[in-house]
Formats: C-alpha cells, structure tokens, sequence
C-alpha cells in the first residue's frame, strides 16, 4: 500500500526494557498459509496470522483470483480454496505494494495457471529484480513481459500444461524456490528444485502438511525438492509461530540498552531461520530459550534477553541464508560492540525492499558510527558498548526493517536519532511501536507487574 504522508519518528533513549511481549505471525508462513489455503478443496482456518500490509496484499489477490477470505472477529481467518488449477483470471491488475515476496509467489502460481495477472507495486517493489523468477518460469512456458529491467510492472501468462523443469537455484532464495514449486503444483509431472545452499523451509513443511506428493533428499549439489503435479491439497488448520524476524529487533534493543531484561514470547526457532540469534550469541549476547515447544509444525519458545556487553565478530558468511533479513538490525548490535564486526557475502542485501548495505551504512555513518562499505557487506568500528552519538536525521528508504532497525539504533545513543518515515513498518510489523512502548513503561515495570499480557495473543 502506498504511504503518501511520511510519517518521521524520532527515537530516543527511554531506559531499560523491561516485561515480555508477543511477536506476530511469522511474514512468511502467514503468505504461504494463504497461498496453499486457495488452492485447497475447501474450507482451512489460520490463526496468529500476520495481518501486516504485505499479507493482507496476498490475501486480496487470492481474492481476486476466485478464493473466498474471510477474517472472524476472534482472528481467525478462514479460507475456501478454489483447487490447483482452479484460480481465476483476476479482472484488475494485482497490487503488491511493498511485498516481493507476495510478487514473486503469486508468479509462480499465475505460471501455470490458464490466466494472465499483471503485477503493480510500490516504488520500492518497481526497482526490485523479478528476472530470478522470470527464467525458471518462461522455461516452464509461461509468457512474461516486464518492465526494462525485468522489473514491475510486470504481466504473466500462464500457460496450461506446463511444461516440469529441473531447476538449480543460481542464488539461495526461497522465494525462488517456492514460486518455482508452486508452479509445479498444477504442472503434470515432476518439477525439482536443486538448493546448493539451504533457505527457509516453510513452503515444503506446509505443502507437505497440506498433503502434497513433495520429497526432499540430499545430493552432491545439494538439497533436491521434488513435488509432483497435478497436485491436490487438503485443507488445514494452521497455526502460524511468531516471526524470528521481527523478534530479531527486541533481542538487539534488549541486548544494547543497559539495564534490560525482557521475554519475547512465541518466538518461531526454524533452523533455516535463527542466524541473527547464532550472531548475537556469538558476540555474547545473554539469550535464552524458555519452554520450547512445537507450533504449526515448527519448533518455537520464548526468548529471555538480558543486556550483555557485546564483542565484534567477523559474521561467518554461511549464516547469510538464515539471517538474511536481519542484518540491518545485527549492524545495529555492532555499533554498540566492542571492535570491529566485518558481515560480508550478503550481496543480496543490495535488492532487498532497499539497498541495505547503502541505505544503513548512510544511516549509521550520520549518526557517529563509523562504517565502510563493500560491495557485499559492512565493516563496522563498535562504540565499546557505549552510546553511538545518534542526534541525525535517517531515510528509512520505504523499508520497514531499517526503520526499526534504526529505532532500536536510538534507544541507547546519547542524542534521538529521527528517521524519516515509519509508514513502512506497518507492512511487517504494525503493533511494533504499541511494543516498544510497552516494554519502555516504567508504570507497569516499577509496580512489579510485567506488561499487559492482555493486549497480546498468547
Ligand atoms: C522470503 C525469502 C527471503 C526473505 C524475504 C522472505 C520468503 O527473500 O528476504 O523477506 O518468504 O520466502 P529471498 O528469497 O529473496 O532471499
């Protein structure tokens, strides 16, 4: 959705964070939870799904396309699929807004569907590369045209039969992958994705449950997914954990701001997921798992994080996979560390919902912090554990997670550090401020109570 007022916010130290909260539903799950409930015959329900503006952007297209989304008033949303190879030619065009992994999903399905949707978005979704998914689906014989660039807008014509591919993914991307797989679904034959580096995981435990023919197996090139069209999905009940992602941001806020001590409730633990928490253990963050447990098939718990003087570390790039999306947050915990953290062989940060690597090393630089950028990371000099000077003013670049990333940056500098604009935070994470300040109450905090567990899911 676009955002036409900008909406600054100047983040400020408040003390320490104090009580526990709930994170909200896992971005990716909640996408995918949609996505196979459609294409389900009959009726599935999810709860604790992420009711961000990326989410609601799938579910209105799946709308579009003939299934029936419905939210209760308890929260629930409950789905009528329309069956593999049943969606329905959308009668206009199908808008994105911030969401590329709503974008490079749906494209997988349109592929190979007897329809053509053409796909809008914001302006940072327009400049964000769509040829990764386009190669593998015109080879599967869907028609694509784009914009130069191969960006949106963009138009798909799918094509039914498809025609089944064997597919090496040239960069470790799951939303590849399961555009891919998600065009195999309503292709007759099998349609295999070869994974040399392990991503999330979440479309192939979920198709799986939702009773799809989908094998996994190890080989020399690495993970090969195999599933097997025309598929027919049977409708679930799903519980989707909460999001390791935008945890990832009280478990740095907490780590840096002397003085904390807080709980972050139902916390999804997915391996493929919780390199930011490998990260920050290894610089000595305090983190600890309480009462884990299994949700929606995936392992989860809550996590205790207690402020801890961090050291720098040189990231090992192979975490890059599982923490992808939490760099910005994890540059943010390395300002505040004692030497210099070096976190490379993350080019993919370069075509994320903003050039990360540009836009943080900007942001931090204009608050104290002192950076140098290479083409594929940051090399960042920490504060020895003591406020960054901050007292800037911060683009957040239409992404949502340097606009967190950059509040949680304020919470301990010596002078507000102002971004720009937090619209964007509502794509993600819409009760992220309602937690901040919950968390920063010294009115619930100094008379013992812990914060108002009542205004969270459990
Ligand atoms: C996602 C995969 C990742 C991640 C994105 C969500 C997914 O993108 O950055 O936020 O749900 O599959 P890439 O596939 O581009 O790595």
């Amino acid at each position: 959705m676009a955002h036409d007022t900008p909406q600054p916010h100047a983040s400020a130290p408040q003390g320490p964070l104090t009580g526990s909260i709930a994170v909200p539903g896992d971005k990716s799950i909640s996408h995918r939870a949609l996505m196979f409930s459609a294409l389900a015959v009959g009726t599935s329900r999810v709860t604790g799904l992420l009711e961000g503006e990326d989410v609601l952007a799938t579910a209105a297209a799946l709308r579009a396309m003939g299934a029936t989304i419905v939210r209760e008033d308890d929260g629930t949303w409950v789905i009528d699929g329309v069956g593999v190879g049943g969606l329905l030619q959308p009668e206009t065009a199908l808008d994105m807004g911030n969401s590329g992994t709503s974008t490079r999903l749906l494209m997988g399905l349109v592929a190979s569907h007897p329809i053509t949707a053409t796909f809008i978005g914001d302006a940072s979704l327009s400049g964000r590369p769509m040829g990764r998914v386009i190669a593998p689906l015109s080879t599967m014989g869907a028609d694509i045209t784009a914009s130069p660039g191969g960006t949106l807008p963009l138009m798909v014509r799918g094509i039914c039969p498809a025609v089944p591919i064997t597919y090496t993914l040239p960069i470790a991307s799951a939303q590849v992958k399961s555009a891919i797989l998600l065009a195999g679904l309503n292709t007759p034959g099998i349609t295999r994705v070869i994974e040399p580096v392990a991503t999330r995981d979440h479309s192939e435990r979920m198709l799986q449950g939702f009773g799809a023919h989908l094998s996994v197996e190890d080989s020399p090139e690495g993970k090969v997914i195999a599933i097997t069209g025309e598929a027919e999905l049977t409708p679930q009940d799903i519980v989707v954990p909460g999001d390791p992602s935008s945890a990832g941001f009280w478990l740095v806020a907490g780590s840096i701001v002397p003085g904390s001590d807080l709980i972050v409730r139902n916390v999804g633990l997915n391996p493929t997921r919780t390199g930011l928490i490998t990260a920050l253990q290894m610089m000595g963050a305090d983190i600890t798992e309480l009462d884990p447990r299994t949700v929606g098939g995936e392992p989860v718990a809550d996590l205790r994080v207690r402020h801890a003087p961090l050291t720098a570390i040189t990231v090992p790039a192979d975490l890059a996979p599982s923490m992808i999306d939490e760099y910005p947050v994890l540059f943010v915990a390395a300002s505040y560390a004692t030497g210099t953290t070096i976190a490379r062989g993350a080019h993919e940060l370069r075509v994320k919902e903003s050039d990360r690597i540009a836009t943080m090393a900007t942001a931090l630089t204009a608050c104290g912090v002192v950076c140098r950028e290479h083409d594929d990371g940051l090399e960042i000099d920490g504060s020895g554990g003591t406020a960054i000077p901050g007292g800037a003013r911060v683009a957040s670049k239409l992404d949502h997670r340097i606009a967190m990333s950059m509040t949680v940056a304020g919470l301990a500098a010596a002078a507000a550090i102002t971004i720009d604009d937090i619209a964007p935070v509502a794509t993600s994470y819409p009760a992220f401020f309602d937690s901040l300040a919950m968390l920063t109450d010294t009115r619930l905090t100094d008379t013992g109570l812990t914060n108002n567990e009542a205004q969270q899911p459990a």
